[in-house]
């Protein structure tokens, strides 16, 4: 296996050497993978392209360092155990031998349906294995797979399919989340109402509702695999071929496709989570993402899978049957590492200490959270409650473009500090800049996260759009990777993430553009304009507040409102629906037009106390009236 830190000193030590000489710690670490040719240069970049290559010619499929590679020393062992959403409903065990059978057979699957290297699928399914084996498969043919959160609407889905000219869609009959049912079938059959590309459709029977069947497209999965093959030869991928596509928002309108390579990715998604949570041979990982979000893609199939681990995969949510779902899980099949969000800890905190100090959780030995900055108040109920004061906390800071973890403790080695994402991993050199640019060097300082040297899970391009990654990660800083995000460098040296310093919201640890979810609040035929910015949520981390200006002559407000989230929730999905939508007559402008964010953004958040300077506004009693009109907003 790839390098593992095991003392404190040892990370010390390949942090130094991994920075002084990038090029031989990557080499090494890629070294315990196998490589049907090995590459000639370890890396060759220029950000001002961007132009990004890892292990430059080198060959590789990253499902045989998953399948094959662990076939004849942990075959009996346990991949994947999926745990269902219905408690009643048995688990399932797939052992690496497995794996390799249905991974092979789906291979198989979609040779016949006519795929070929470097075509593009959709999944969009709900968690169940057959998701990470959908995922696996195409890996194994060359295909490339862009996951779509199955929450999002026909819209977005369509959007996504549209983009990447995807040939087939993978999806099921439906799915289950609590005590919901959802028609995932037919979402895809109305979002291939405005879609072209689409061949074929592979439909996995697992709600058993009735589904229209189009003769010709639609097949279903189990009849797909009737007598097909186990045995199938893996592709041979280049490491700079696209290994998938994810879709995330932006500070612009429209979900850009991050996409990510097969050599790099697959190299920085095993190291990052054989260090950061310490996994040790016959451990149980679980993290609670879902597969439509990075999360998943990194830390439930493709980074323990290369390591040979045995990740756990959950269908439901932690509330369902109630709120004890979670630790019942973890003590049912002995969790090790659990991983999950911030919004899941405090939405779970609000139930109280019972739930949690019912189950025994003694086989907990890490835990982690990702995707928003968590507060100390959830840190503190996470470590004393479910980690009972013994497991270390890994706060782990990173993004759908960087393919893996960057700033995290390394679990039990390095120091942990409440909110605190603290130090970067080996091989990542976090800078910190101010809005002109300028280094800010040392201890005690704050400004925009920027990454100096390229790492080999990052990100190579924007799909169709290469233009849109340079605009969007490497124009601002000329010569570094923009993150978006703000941070602190305390006295010690750790690092704290303050959030998002462009127009990107975190809801529920979800990113959501607020011109986005301004187009889609647009499309209602009585909205004029409308301005959306986040705003303190307890359980969400941040919510949606949209100020709207409205032609009101033949609506109540409360009609109105209805229809506006009705609208979001069809054009993007649920996760996108404003909690609060204030209708006002005027937003603050700027005499060139530009909507003052920051004054929105105050209100929004209840601080009233100084605006600024609002000499430059167009109107400024239009700011009166907006704070006049503040308890009007909708709170759901
Ligand atoms: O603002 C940061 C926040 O989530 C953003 C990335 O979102 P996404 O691409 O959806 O990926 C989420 C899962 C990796 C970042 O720009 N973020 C992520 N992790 C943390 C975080 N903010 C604070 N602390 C974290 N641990």
């Amino acid at each position: 296996m790839s390098i593992k830190i095991q003392t404190l000193s040892g990370y010390i030590h390949e942090y130094q050497k991994s920075i002084l000489d990038p090029e031989a710690f990557w080499s090494r670490v890629a070294e315990s993978f196998y490589w049907r040719k090995k590459w000639d240069e370890v890396v060759e970049f220029d950000f001002t392209i961007p132009d990004i290559k890892w292990f430059v010619n080198g060959k590789l499929n990253i499902t045989e360092n998953i399948l094959e590679r662990h076939l004849y020393t942990i075959g009996d062992k346990p991949a994947i155990i999926w745990e269902p959403n219905d408690p009643s409903e048995a688990h399932r065990v797939i052992t690496y031998t497995d794996l390799h059978q249905q991974v092979c057979r789906m291979s198989n699957v979609l040779k016949s349906l006519g795929v070929e290297k470097g075509d593009r699928i959709i999944i969009y399914m709900p968690m169940v294995p057959e998701a990470a084996v959908a995922m696996l498969a195409c890996a194994r043919v060359g295909a490339i797979h862009s996951v779509v959160f199955a929450g999002f609407s026909a819209n977005s889905l369509a959007d996504r399919i549209n983009d990447c000219t995807a040939k087939v869609v993978i999806t099921a009959d439906g799915g289950y989340r609590g005590a919901k049912t959802t028609p995932i079938k037919s979402i895809v059959d109305d979002a291939l109402t405005r879609t072209e590309s689409i061949e074929k459709v592979l439909v996995l029977k697992r709600t058993g509702d009735s589904v229209n069947m189009k003769p010709g497209r639609d097949i279903w999965w189990h009849d797909a695999h009737e007598g097909v093959d186990d045995k199938h030869k893996a592709e041979e991928m280049d490491a700079e071929d696209m290994l998938f596509i994810l879709y995330t928002s932006g500070s612009t309108g429209k979900p850009k496709g991050v996409v990510h390579s097969c050599g790099g990715y697959m190299i920085y998604s095993q190291f990052t989570f054989q260090n950061v949570f310490q996994y040790s041979v016959g451990d149980i990982f679980w993290c609670t993402a879902d597969v439509g979000w990075i999360t998943g893609h990194s830390y439930i199939v493709y980074g323990p899978l290369l390591t040979g681990a045995t990740t756990l995969m959950f269908e439901g949510i932690p509330t369902w049957p109630d709120p004890s779902r979670f630790w019942e899980i973890v003590d049912k099949h002995k969790v090790n590492q659990f991983y999950t969000a911030p919004t899941a800890l405090r939405s779970l905190q609000a139930f109280g200490q019972e739930p949690v100090l019912k189950c025994d959780l003694s086989s907990l030995k890490v835990l982690g959270t990702v995707g928003e900055p968590i507060n100390e108040e959830a840190w503190h109920w996470y470590h004393d409650h479910v980690g009972k004061g013994r497991c270390p906390i890994v706060d782990t800071w990173w993004q759908t473009e960087t393919g893996g973890i960057l700033i995290s403790p390394i679990a039990g080695i390095t120091p942990t500090k409440p909110s605190y994402a603290t130090l970067p991993l080996p091989g990542v050199d976090p800078i910190i800049l101010d809005n002109e640019g300028k280094v800010l060097k040392g201890n005690s300082v704050e400004g925009n996260l920027c990454i100096k040297f390229p790492w080999p899970g990052m990100l190579r391009t924007t799909y169709g759009d290469h233009k849109r990654c340079y605009e969007n990660y490497f124009s601002q800083f000329k010569g570094y990777y923009f993150t978006g995000d703000g941070v602190k460098r305390d006295e010690d040296g750790y690092y704290r993430i303050l959030g998002r310093v462009d127009d990107v919201i975190n809801v529920s640890g979800h990113r959501m553009g607020t011109a986005e979810v301004e187009n889609a609040i647009n499309e209602h035929p009585r909205v004029v304009e409308s301005a959306v910015v986040g705003y303190p949520h307890e359980v969400k981390g941040q919510g949606i507040y949209a100020f709207v200006i409205a032609d009101m002559s033949d609506r109540t407000e409360a009609n109105l409102k209805r229809e506006i989230r009705a609208m979001v929730n069809n054009i993007i999905g649920p996760i996108a629906k404003p909690d609060r939508i204030q209708v006002v007559h005027g937003l603050p402008k700027t005499r060139s037009g530009k909507i003052m964010r920051r004054i929105l953004r105050k209100i929004a958040q209840g601080d009233l106390s100084n605006f600024g300077d609002t000499s430059t506004l167009l109107d400024p009693n239009v700011v009166e009236e907006i704070i006049a009109g503040k308890d009007s907003a909708l709170v759901e």
